[in-house]
């Protein structure tokens, strides 16, 4: 027997309205906020994450799915926010609009070691807005988090923030980083170790516990922030504030993807154990310039759809709306009518269905209509065959009629298909 890829889920039947409620959510409340859809390619040049997530990345460095064809060398995405710019750029988006809102829900793929939360192919819900620097969209895209999360029933979760600053400030940081983790050099782990060399932020958010310990000790703060840097950061807090949005400012907080500049956050909920970040994003405000476009501020967040659900407190139990019409025929003959009503009913609109199981006998397929939760079964016997007409049984009361053929689909089109039960 064949198997799932390892790090790949089946989403059953059963569990995609659960899905299906999730996206309708958030895609509703992305509108409501003038955010508009924008689908890209899975697949793009292995170039363009090299280099917006930088090549010393995690995600760059281990976890691409790389497809490598005659010359070309392409990816499966692993996250959406470059080639959103990258399309932005090439469809001369930035010529059309000024602030340029997009929101979008797909699957991404990372070759990370599986563990509860943490997949090879996912799913992010996520927006991206392009083309402001004011603090008031950091305001608005934390904002709009807050309210899904929200809107998802999810408790218990806590929003971080921290200011990474611009170019520079991120250099300072890193000489900061540099000076205090010096002394404590020889306790990292041999990740760190190399990551002290190549990338002093990542070691900010490594799991071992002897370098948690180090970064509990450093003491950061935001003395790397330029003076306009502080002021947006200021403006942000304050705004969230007046809002009414909980955030905790968290100046040991970084990201793993190098494209980050000023505010960067993350939604974490305990319930997810170590894999414990909902969602996450920034501002990019050097991205649409490093892709030859202009300078113009960005900033974005996505939020992985699994971890959303597994969240989720109370599950919903959302509703489908069953069949109307089920038809059982019995007889080669039967069949034929059944299969041309049947085409009838489904023209006018009405959810239908036909037992196509051969040999099932009459009781077999009356407890099927069952199953289904049919609001009536039709049934079309040699009898109903002679006189022209079919026996019509209402599944809630258990009345049966005999009606002519010509006039099922207009006695059936009053009906309302029975819900599934909650
Ligand atoms: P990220 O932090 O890499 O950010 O991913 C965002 C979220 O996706 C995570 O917080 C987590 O919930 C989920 N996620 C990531 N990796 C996995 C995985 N292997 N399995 C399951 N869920 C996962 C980004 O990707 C940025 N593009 C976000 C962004 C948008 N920044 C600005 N705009």
């Amino acid at each position: 027997m064949f198997r799932r890829v390892k790090g790949t889920r089946d989403i059953l039947p059963e569990e995609i309205l659960f899905w299906r409620k999730t996206e309708e959510t958030c895609t509703r409340i992305f509108s409501s906020y003038g955010y508009e859809e924008i689908r890209t390619p899975l697949m793009e040049e292995f170039s363009l994450f090299c280099r917006s997530l930088g090549k010393t990345t995690e995600v760059v460095k281990k976890q691409m799915f790389e497809i490598k064809r005659g010359s070309g060398h392409l990816v499966l995405r692993p996250e959406a926010t470059a080639s959103i710019v990258r399309a932005y750029l090439e469809n001369r988006l930035d010529r059309k609009r000024g602030l340029a809102k997009f929101y979008y829900v797909g699957a991404m793929f990372r070759a990370e070691r599986q563990q509860k939360g943490r997949l090879r192919q996912f799913h992010h819900l996520g927006v991206e807005a392009i083309g402001s620097n004011s603090p008031n969209l950091d305001i608005e895209i934390i904002s709009l988090l807050n309210r899904l999360v929200k809107e998802l029933n999810i408790e218990g979760y806590q929003i971080y923030i921290n200011s990474l600053g611009c170019i520079k400030d991120k250099q300072v940081l890193a000489k900061i980083l540099h000076y205090k983790i010096t002394p404590y050099l020889d306790n990292l782990c041999a990740d760190c170790k190399r990551r002290f060399k190549q990338n002093v932020f990542r070691i900010l958010d490594c799991k071992k516990p002897e370098c948690m310990r180090i970064v509990n000790k450093l003491e950061l703060g935001t003395d790397h922030l330029c003076d306009s840097c502080k002021k947006h950061l200021e403006s942000v807090l304050a705004g969230l504030d007046t809002l009414g949005i909980g955030y905790k400012f968290e100046p040991a907080l970084v990201r793993g993807l190098d494209y980050y500049t000023r505010t960067i956050f993350e939604i974490k909920h305990p319930r997810l154990g170590s894999q414990d970040a909902l969602g996450a994003g920034g501002r990019y405000d050097n991205l649409v310039a490093e892709f030859g476009g202009p300078e113009l501020g960005a900033i974005g967040f996505a939020l992985g759809e699994e971890r959303l659900l597994l969240a989720q407190s109370r599950q919903p139990q959302p509703q489908e709306p069953r069949l109307v019409t089920y038809l059982i025929t019995l007889g080669e003959e039967a069949d034929k009518a059944g299969v041309k009503l049947l085409d009838k009913l489904r023209e006018q609109g009405i959810a239908s269905d036909m037992d196509y199981t051969e040999g099932r006998s009459l009781k077999g397929k009356m407890r099927r209509a069952d199953e289904l939760g049919v609001r009536l079964t039709v049934i079309i016997g040699e009898d109903e065959l002679k006189k022209g007409t079919v026996t019509l049984k209402d599944m809630v009361s258990g009345k049966q009629e005999e009606v002519k053929i010509d006039e099922v689909t207009r006695r059936l089109k009053c009906y309302e298909p029975i819900r599934a039960e909650s």
